[in-house]
């Protein structure tokens, strides 16, 4: 049996982090010195803090972080619903979710089954094809059906990954400026795509908004779909590898989800002193909100993958949608599931349970 975890950044790729969730979520709260954070983990800790309105996504003197605050990177953060609180959430929040919903799902399931099918015809379905395409489905999904043409698809979804790495918390000076050219370049092609099919509905429900505040958040859901969606689409995969599973019903995911989440933690920024869930917090604290734990307290009675409250998944039916189809297109090829669940290990992003099959295949 493995160590537990080595602090709750490093718990989501552990093999199986779940016993040192429980006991975190038994504990409620703990302060964790090295890191300087506190973490929530029961599950009322968790419901008490994303439901507090004191508790930020962003510190009040950070808005964007100060390494891209002054490069259009930093302007598009700044502008995203997922960055925001307050009213300017409000208003987004409304907009973005009434464009999500505008979608069927019926036609998220079947685009993301038409290109992971064109995706899996040119090459053998080995590890390292299927995280190629846990990289390019869910990000390449949600770009066609915005209008963007199939042949930019691939370069959409890099880009996105370059934007991604731009803001993780080891980049450096080299990756922002990757991630700042892709945000100019994605940027470009989003303002030149005609508006019909679904962006035209994007484009009526941002109707009172400025024009970049609607590209922004567009960019600002492609990227939300891109590490958690990739997760959800390698925990799919790993789930079939273990068995033939019934991977078009949402229930049989959150069942799934409840016992091996994709999302493990999130942050909160203490505005005022608070008392949350018996814990005092002080301005300024910053807390991990341990939506893995708060899974695995007795007390939780549904998954808290798609996070709570104010902030919650709007884009949940959508990403399970996606799934639902590339899995469909995998299932045709009637891979060797036995042969790629061999060598799965857990690699990504710290907040995700990322699964990646090809890490040990030579090329
Ligand atoms: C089509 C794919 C997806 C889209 C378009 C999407 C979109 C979004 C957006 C726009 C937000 C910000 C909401 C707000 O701030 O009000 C959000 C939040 C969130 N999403 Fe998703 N998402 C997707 C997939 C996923 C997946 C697959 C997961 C988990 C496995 C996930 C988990 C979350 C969580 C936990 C939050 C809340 C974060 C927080 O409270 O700090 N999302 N999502």
């Amino acid at each position: 049996m493995s160590a537990w975890p080595e602090h709750a950044l490093a718990a989501a790729g552990h093999p199986d982090p779940y016993p040192y969730y429980r006991a975190l979520a038994r504990e409620g709260w703990r302060r964790d010195e090295a890191l300087g954070l506190w973490m929530a983990a029961s599950r009322r800790a968790v419901a008490a803090v994303l439901g507090s309105s004191v508790c930020r996504v962003r510190p009040a003197s950070a808005p964007v972080p100060a390494a891209i605050a002054a490069s259009p990177l930093g302007e598009v953060f700044g502008r995203w619903l997922r960055m925001n609180d307050g009213e300017a959430h409000a208003g987004l929040r409304a907009a973005v979710a009434a464009s999500l919903a505008a979608l069927s799902l019926g036609e998220a399931t079947d685009a993301a089954r038409r290109l992971a099918r064109t995706f899996l015809a040119t090459d053998a379905v080995d590890g390292r094809r299927l995280d190629d395409l846990v990289d390019f489905l869910p990000v390449a999904t949600l770009a066609a059906l915005l209008g963007w043409p199939e042949a930019a698809l691939a370069d959409a979804a890099e880009g996105i990954a370059r934007v991604c790495r731009a803001l993780s918390a080891d980049a450096d000076d080299a990756a922002r400026e990757r991630g700042a050219e892709a945000c100019l370049a994605l940027t470009a092609e989003l303002t030149g795509l005609p508006a019909t099919g679904w962006l035209r509905r994007w484009r009526a429900e941002f109707a009172g908004l400025d024009d970049a505040v609607l590209c922004a958040n567009l960019l600002g859901v492609l990227f939300q779909s891109r590490d958690a969606g990739a997760g959800l689409l390698s925990a799919g995969i790993a789930w079939r590898c273990l068995g033939e599973w019934d991977h078009g019903y949402p229930a049989e995911w959150r069942a799934r989800l409840l016992q091996d989440p994709v999302l493990h933690h999130t942050r909160r920024f203490v505005e005022e002193d608070v008392v949350l869930a018996g814990q005092p917090l002080r301005a300024g604290d910053q807390v991990l909100v341990l939506l893995a734990a708060a899974a695995h307290d007795p007390a939780a009675e549904a998954c808290m993958d798609f996070g709570r409250g104010r902030h919650g998944c709007p884009g949940e039916a959508l990403a399970l949608a996606t799934a639902h189809g590339a899995l469909d297109a995998l299932e045709a090829c009637r891979p060797d599931w036995r042969a790629l669940g061999g060598g799965i290990v857990f690699q990504g992003p710290p907040n995700v349970r990322m699964r990646r099959f090809g890490a040990g295949e030579s090329k």
